[in-house]
């Protein structure tokens, strides 16, 4: 009885009915956009009508539907994303982890340009980022579309949910503007806002992100993209595809620095050197520098600056002959299970965290590690006195 009572004022409140018609237009226009290909409201709108959903479900956590339009954030896509054809393909790069591996590389380039002397050749050299690749279709200026890598022939149109990433001009203005471009870079989190988000997650008892790269890889296929916004996602220039004008530019550094002056985000570690000896030292400069670099990186990369170069150079079936990576080593390490506890969230969410003997990875210290949930644990079966 006193139940019934409690439900019926629930059911009377003000905001619990506000609720339930935004749950009910948020439906709506769920139905427009999804299924019918239209929508009454523009985008804003129906951010601001999302967003106040999930400011109600946040206050009254057990007033929350379960099947909320809130509660779809994330899941799976139903519809899919259109296939798109990327004008030039996405190539894969020529991986390598040895100083032998970077100077056969050079010397290749070499005989390819037909010179004797390797270490005459410039390169760009630049972090590797370890994000999610995308390509930024540009026509007279205009951002018209975004697509994922895909299979580097075909991507995903996520370009709804791109334009709610930092450092994506709308429009490139000033001079050179290109009749017509393909940018291509990587969308990342920083470290910072990757450590915000998961603390932020952890506090309200949420799955945390498991590292910023899975972040952005599922926020960019979000079907809402409500909060996309607030992750604070960027996009880092790397390269282009497609590209008609701009003639007169004749290295990829001085198109990297065009570029950056229509508002792209261009490596502040962006350099040159010449031969495989520069590759090597730029390499180890930028591991020494890596843990204050605020974003991860898996290597550098260097390309063959000249564009006049990289055109005589070509492409293998896979990758361009006029790029390579040089990976760093994986960051891993044994130690062993001292103890397994819980963690209560403040919703009640519990989440299992092993603590560790602490090991010591190139300049962090890794005491606790998160177990995710008790289903993982019991799948990976880790106990105490295990090596992980
Ligand atoms: S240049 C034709 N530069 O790594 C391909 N790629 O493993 C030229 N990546 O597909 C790529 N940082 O998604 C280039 N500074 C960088 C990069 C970079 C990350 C990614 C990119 C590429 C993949 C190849």
């Amino acid at each position: 009885m006193a139940q019934s009572k409690k439900e019926k004022k629930v059911f009377e409140d003000p905001e619990y009915q506000r609720m339930l018609q935004l749950v009910s237009e948020i439906r709506l226009y769920n139905d427009q956009y999804y299924n019918k290909g239209k929508s009454d409201i523009s985008d804003s709108e129906y951010d601001r009508l999302f967003r106040a959903l999930e400011a109600i479900e946040k206050t009254h956590p057990d007033w929350v539907l379960p099947n909320s339009p809130t509660k779809e954030v994330g899941a799976p896509l139903k519809r899919g994303f259109q296939q798109v054809a990327h004008r030039v393909p996405m190539l894969s790069l020529d991986s390598l982890t040895s100083e032998e591996g970077v100077r056969g590389f050079v010397d290749r380039i070499a005989k390819g340009l037909g010179l004797s002397d390797s270490d005459q050749i410039e390169f760009s050299l630049e972090p590797k980022f370890d994000g999610v690749s995308a390509s930024l279709l540009y026509d007279k200026g205009k951002f018209v579309q975004g697509l994922t890598r895909g299979d580097g022939e075909v991507g995903e149109d996520i370009t709804r949910n791109l334009r709610f990433v930092q450092k994506i001009p709308d429009r490139l203005v000033g001079e050179l503007v290109p009749e017509l471009v393909e940018v291509r870079g990587e969308v990342m989190l920083s470290k910072t806002r990757f450590h915000e988000i998961r603390k932020r997650q952890e506090d309200h008892g949420e799955e945390p992100f498991r590292n910023a790269r899975n972040a952005v890889a599922g926020s960019l296929k979000r079907i809402h993209p409500a909060g996309l916004k607030s992750l604070g996602m960027t996009f880092h220039f790397w390269g282009i595809g497609d590209l008609v004008g701009m003639e007169s530019l004749k290295t990829y550094t001085e198109l990297a620095h065009h570029f950056g002056e229509f508002g792209f985000l261009i490596a502040s570690e962006l350099d040159t050197g010449k031969g495989a000896k520069d590759i090597i030292s730029y390499h180890h400069l930028l591991e020494e520098r890596r843990d204050s670099i605020d974003f991860e990186m898996d290597g550098i990369v260097a390309k063959v600056n000249s564009l006049a170069d990289e055109r005589k150079l070509g492409r293998t079936a896979r990758a361009p002959r006029w790029a390579l990576a040089y990976k760093y080593a994986p960051r891993q390490g044994k130690t062993r299970v001292v103890e397994i506890d819980v963690q209560v969230g403040r919703t009640g969410v519990l989440t299992p965290v092993a603590h560790l003997d602490p090991l010591d990875l190139v300049g962090v210290t890794i005491q606790r590690a998160s177990l995710h949930n008790f289903d993982w644990l019991e799948q990976m079966d880790i106990r105490v006195g295990d090596t992980v």
